[in-house]
């Protein structure tokens, strides 16, 4: 049997001991470790050695963990300090070095009590010292897991490769008329053209291999791309615009009264500076401003006040609507498809599903003789190019569509019904400023891209993919569902 020369290497090597681990082998032959486990690999292959491989939890000191080690915790530093002056005031006590960090701790393990004056309590040695005192001394010891959560401790896995010696490995080892095997063609084997005589070593595909992560696209950006291809394969062009806009792209031209309450509080985030848009289209104002007052074809309008200063006023955009206002305002003519999928901005209490700011897929489609069986279709053929054949419906009221609609899905994990979309026909108070004509409609959505990520991923909360919270494995490892 033919052996490389990094095989020969580590075989010669560990007969000289029968058994030794991957590093004791990596600093004898003067290989890398990755090269001796994978000559390892191959000459167990071979039958001439055995290889055990065990993994280890292995406690070790952080910076602040040692430190404390030879000082003591703060909040036992406090203690001290707190007995030996027989109490303190809490101004004293922040003189002190040790009371940022150690004033909580001594509450929490009740070690004082704290009045208008701090009075020490007992104060036991915890586990938590006794397990640094001894990680110090080199001994073993029983972590508390709050040691570690603390950043005192870390968690060290240590995996251990240890090779014996097989007697076909010793009787191969003393064989020392083995032919040698190339691992890589060289550069000088194809200049001096000794590659012609040269015996190559077979791959091993089957050998396993350190796993590299180069860069990679964020999960959220993945998706969001993907939905670009699906709308694009669909006959959609893109919208692009502006995240701080002016309400009256956002609400005015959607014939959100200006008193809506959602233009008044939860849904804002306002800017301080500019705080207006400089320029509106003076046409297209009038005519909103005569909706909101008088209404359009076949309704009555607000009959309530609407200012051109509330329409100036700019916001982060709560929706992507706002593109298609601007889009819509472009004299677009039927048939027409746009989409986008960007960021919006909402005033939300924080919780699984909701964030301040999330991706949304807005779309509409512009053509004569529409109807909500078009709408539908429309659900049913984008959400199909994610695998998903399952969407309901649900009839919704927005200010601006007329019919409307909620799209739900069901979460593959929890088989709950989640709200995936919004979207509806425009009224013709939305149509109508823009000079669209009454046998043209329009139809239109907003999709949460978040919400389909967790419908393919079964995620349960939206802050697994987006935000400082998001686990960098997952990132890694995540499959590429669709490909
Ligand atoms: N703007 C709506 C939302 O954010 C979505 C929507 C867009 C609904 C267009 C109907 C028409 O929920």
């Amino acid at each position: 049997m033919t052996l490389t020369s990094n095989e020969r290497r580590v075989l010669d090597t560990l007969a000289e001991r029968d058994e030794a681990d991957a590093e004791t082998l990596a600093e004898a032959t003067g290989l890398g470790r990755g090269p001796v486990e994978g000559a390892l690999s191959m000459l167990e292959e071979k039958g001439y050695v055995e290889v055990e491989e065990t993994a280890e939890t292995r406690y070790a000191l952080t910076d602040e963990g040692s430190e404390y080690a030879d000082d003591a915790l703060p909040e036992r530093r406090l203690h001290d300090y707190l007995v030996e002056n027989d109490g303190a005031t809490m101004d004293e006590l922040r003189e002190l070095d040790a009371f940022e960090i150690g004033i909580g701790h001594l509450r929490r393990k009740g070690w004082a009590d704290v009045g208008e004056t701090v009075e020490p309590n007992d104060a036991p040695r915890g586990d938590d010292e006794k397990a640094l005192e001894a990680l110090a001394e080199g001994e073993d010891a029983d972590v508390p897991e709050m040691v570690v959560e603390r950043g005192l401790v870390e968690r060290v896995e240590e995996r251990t490769v240890v090779a014996h010696l097989t007697d076909e490995g010793r009787a191969a080892a003393e064989k020392t008329t083995a032919t040698e095997e190339k691992g890589e063609l060289t550069h000088d084997d194809l200049a001096s053209g000794d590659w012609k005589d040269a015996t190559f070593a077979d791959y091993n595909v089957e050998a396993d291999a350190e796993t590299t992560f180069g860069g990679r696209e964020h999960i959220l950006r993945q998706m969001a791309n993907r939905v670009k291809e699906v709308m694009t394969s669909m006959g959609f062009q893109e919208m692009e615009g502006p995240h701080v806009d002016a309400e009256f792209y956002i609400n005015d031209c959607l014939f959100m009264p200006q008193d809506h309450p959602a233009r008044t509080h939860w849904d804002k985030f306002l800017l301080e500076e500019p705080t207006h848009i400089d320029e509106l289209p003076d046409e297209l104002v009038e005519n909103v401003e005569k909706v909101h007052l008088e209404g359009a074809e076949g309704g009555d309008g607000y009959h309530s006040a609407w200012e051109r200063d509330v329409a100036r006023t700019l916001n982060l955009r709560g929706h992507t609507t706002s593109l298609s206002m601007r889009y819509l305002a472009q004299d677009v003519e039927p048939p027409a498809r746009y989409f986008s999928v960007d960021k919006v901005y909402r005033n939300d209490t924080l919780d699984p599903t909701h964030l301040l700011e999330f991706f949304q897929i807005e779309g509409w489609v512009m053509a004569r003789d529409l109807s909500v069986r078009d709408l539908m279709g429309t659900f049913v053929e984008f959400y199909s190019h994610f695998g998903i054949e399952d969407i309901e419906f649900k009839p919704h009221y927005n200010p601006y569509t007329e019919p409307s609609f909620e799209i739900f899905g069901e979460h593959p994990e929890t088989g709950e019904l989640i709200e995936i979309g919004n979207s509806g026909m425009f009224r013709r108070e939305v149509l109508e400023p823009h000079g669209i004509d009454e046998d043209v409609e329009v139809m239109a959505w907003g999709l949460a891209l978040e919400r389909l990520l967790m419908l393919i991923y079964g995620f349960e909360d939206i802050r697994d993919v987006h935000g400082t919270l998001c686990d960098l494995e997952l990132l890694r490892e995540v499959p590429v569902l669709w490909e």
